[in-house]
């Protein structure tokens, strides 16, 4: 794994960064002119170099109405290779934004290139900082980033064991795993059906750490290494960008690592089905009738809507030791993108306390959420004329919710459960949060999980 300050250039004086609104700006008369010929107004997301007697003096940086984790995310990419410092006194939340959104800017994804890039802009850590959250939640994002952005033929179900195997060996967590037809004894025949046409076999990949007597939480990750659809085969649009379909896995491990090394007291638990969903003569047809963990038996309306199925065995899994929490996290529509484009993800909440919780974290962290409702009377459109449930549902509307709902039948109505329909890609780059593969709601469950346990 890289860290993001492995290539750090030290230099003996950090440059000092300013945040200034229109009227701070007065405080720096001495640099007037100069300020004027930049044309630097101090509007937000702006910034300006101010020479000094041997190099960059001091560099003012335009300051938004409210400090979030997102106010210096764009200057690692923009700034000379130096090392910076902030000059103003920071609360330790304020500095723990800023230097949180900092290191996320840093992150660059070059395993396959063969020019190795430029050095980055560092920020020296200021005084307040909680290093231990701001380390743990970088390494989380990082890991998150390079599994989603490495291409499928690099990431399969082989890769992403060993992803989690190397997690769990670092934090001594204890690792199951159950493979190919492993599954079939086992009693997970969705996870199966669901990869069985890959050269890589499915399996489901069951993590356990900390103290049993701490409160569960379990975590349940979508990991469809590449969905081509399956027999129902996506067209070539649709298909590209599917390398992403572990987005909730890798977000999931990511969440797991930083609840281990920040040591949360809690007993956790991370299921992952790790499958390609590929097509090949032993490929699961379109209305094939599949038996599940639960026993209920599932009509496969469409071999595309794969997630929601091994999903649904790890869920009912995850339900046996009745965990005080359960949270999955998938890339599991794009109907959820429709409803809230890609960079808000959808949450859907059994208990309304959660909810709440779950949206105010979020909020609390730069972390956002919207949550849609668990809408019974849609239940009725999963029906099947011959198996227990159809894997679709029979509108063309409302598609996030009934694959929200489908996922509710395998969840133990008293457990406090949370699901997270997620895009796990940035379509464009914004302040701390480059194009491509990307951790969403990790913060924000991290933080649900630490106020309501500890
Ligand atoms: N992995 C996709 C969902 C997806 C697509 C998420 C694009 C984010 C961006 C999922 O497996 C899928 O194909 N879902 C289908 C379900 C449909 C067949 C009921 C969808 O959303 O179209
Ligand atoms: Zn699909
Ligand atoms: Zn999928």
């Amino acid at each position: 794994m890289r860290y993001p300050y492995e290539k750090e250039i030290t230099l003996p004086n950090a440059v000092p960064i300013y945040l200034v609104n229109a009227n701070q700006l007065q405080n720096f008369q001495d640099h007037k002119a100069w300020i004027q010929a930049s044309a630097f107004r101090a509007d937000p997301g702006t910034y300006c170099l101010i020479p000094g007697d041997d190099g960059i003096g001091k560099v003012l940086v335009g300051r938004p109405e409210a400090i979030d984790t997102w106010t210096l995310g764009a200057l690692p990419a923009m700034l000379p290779p130096h090392s910076y410092a902030l000059a103003d006194d920071w609360s330790p939340e304020e500095a723990t934004k800023l230097c949180l959104g900092w290191r996320l800017g840093q992150y660059r994804f070059d395993r396959y290139r063969q020019n190795q890039s430029q050095p980055l802009a560092q920020l020296m850590v200021p005084a307040p900082v909680d290093a231990a959250y701001v380390d743990a939640a970088t390494t989380a994002v990082y890991l998150v980033r390079d599994l989603v952005n490495t291409p499928a033929g690099d990431m399969g179900p082989d890769h992403l064991e060993d992803a989690v195997t190397t997690v769990a060996k670092t934090f001594q967590a204890e690792l199951q795993i159950f493979r190919g037809e492993d599954l079939l004894s086992e009693n997970y025949p969705m996870i199966h059906g669901v990869g069985r046409a890959s050269d890589e076999a499915p399996r489901l990949l069951d993590l356990r750490w900390g103290d049993p007597d701490h409160p569960k939480v379990t975590l349940v990750g979508k990991g469809v290494c590449f969905d081509s659809g399956g027999l129902n085969i996506k067209n070539a649009a649709g298909m590209r960008l599917m390398k992403k379909d572990m987005g909730g896995a890798a977000n999931t491990l990511g969440l797991a690592q930083m609840i281990m090394a920040m040591k949360l007291p809690v007993r956790l638990r991370l299921l992952i089905p790790a499958v390609e969903n590929s097509i090949a003569g032993n490929a699961t047809h379109p209305l094939d009738v599949l038996p599940s963990r639960k026993g209920l038996t599932v009509e496969i309306g469409n071999t595309d809507a794969e997630g929601r199925l091994v999903l649904a065995d790890a869920l009912w899994e995850g339900c046996r030791e009745d965990p005080g929490l359960i949270v999955d996290f998938a890339t599991l529509t794009g109907a959820a993108r429709v409803a809230l484009g890609t960079e808000l993800p959808a949450c859907f909440c059994s208990d309304e306390e959660v909810g709440t919780g779950l949206i105010q974290a979020g909020l609390a962290v730069d972390d956002p959420l919207w949550q849609l409702p668990l809408h019974q009377p849609y239940r009725s459109m999963l029906e099947s004329k011959v198996a227990d449930l159809s894997n679709i549902g029979n509108s063309s509307y409302g598609g996030s919710i009934t694959a929200a709902l489908f996922l509710q039948e395998f969840v133990k109505p008293a457990i406090p459960w949370v699901h997270i329909d997620l895009m796990a890609w940035n379509l464009r780059s914004l302040p701390g949060r480059p194009e491509g593969g990307e951790a969403m709601g990790i913060r924000a469950v991290y933080e649900l999980i630490r106020r309501r346990f500890t």
